[in-house]
């Protein structure tokens, strides 16, 4: 069993979410779902770096079907547009024409990382573009982005652990903290 102390990353507290048992269950369940669906389909996952490397990690074995993975970091900058931040995707060298391709995200949160994701993986012109994401904070979405495997809907309150930090820390603690 998992301690149910709170924890303190940085000055915050944060009161224990999802334990790693629990996190575990559901990874299982979404691979064996993902297995089923992209069946014969070969699928390259495409992972977001930092945040998702534990649930990549940790989805990619339970899968039991030919697939492939690969990485890429999101750098954000303030772009000339008024719409603020751009992320541009470095480090994908894999071509995406006509591969069925699965985005594993540790959270999407407003969704803008991800709608801008979307529309640079497009250009590529996959055969299809799924998002499986281990957390998604419905009430915080403000982009058009549907998320077809979520491993947990969440309240909007930062959380940390399992790959999810808070100011670079956190990302190795088991489970799922919500901030107090
Ligand atoms: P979005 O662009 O607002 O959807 O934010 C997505 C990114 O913000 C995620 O990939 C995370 O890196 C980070 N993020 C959003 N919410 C949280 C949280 O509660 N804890 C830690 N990181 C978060
Ligand atoms: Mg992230």
């Amino acid at each position: 069993m998992e301690s149910l102390a709170s924890i303190k990353v940085h000055d915050r507290i944060f009161i224990p979410y999802l334990d790693a048992g629990r996190i575990s269950s559901r990874i299982k369940a979404l691979a064996l779902e993902i297995s089923g669906d992209y069946r014969d389909k070969q699928p390259l996952f495409i992972a977001i770096l930092n945040g998702a490397f534990i649930f990549a990690a940790d989805l990619f074995r339970e899968l039991t079907i030919p697939a492939e993975i690969s990485f890429v970091k999101l750098s954000s900058y303030h772009g000339i547009h008024s719409s603020g931040k751009t992320r541009v995707a470095i480090g994908l060298s894999e071509r995406l024409k006509d591969r069925h391709v699965v985005i594993l995200e540790d959270i999407v949160d407003t969704g803008n990382t991800m709608h801008d994701f979307l529309a640079q993986l497009a250009e590529q012109e996959p055969a299809s573009v799924q998002i499986a994401a281990l957390l998604t904070k419905p009430d915080a979405l403000v982009q058009p982005v549907s998320v077809r495997y979520t491993g947990f809907a969440i309240p909007n309150k930062f959380v940390v652990g399992y790959g999810l930090d808070y100011d670079g820390l956190g990302r190795n603690i088991p489970g799922i903290y919500q901030v107090q």
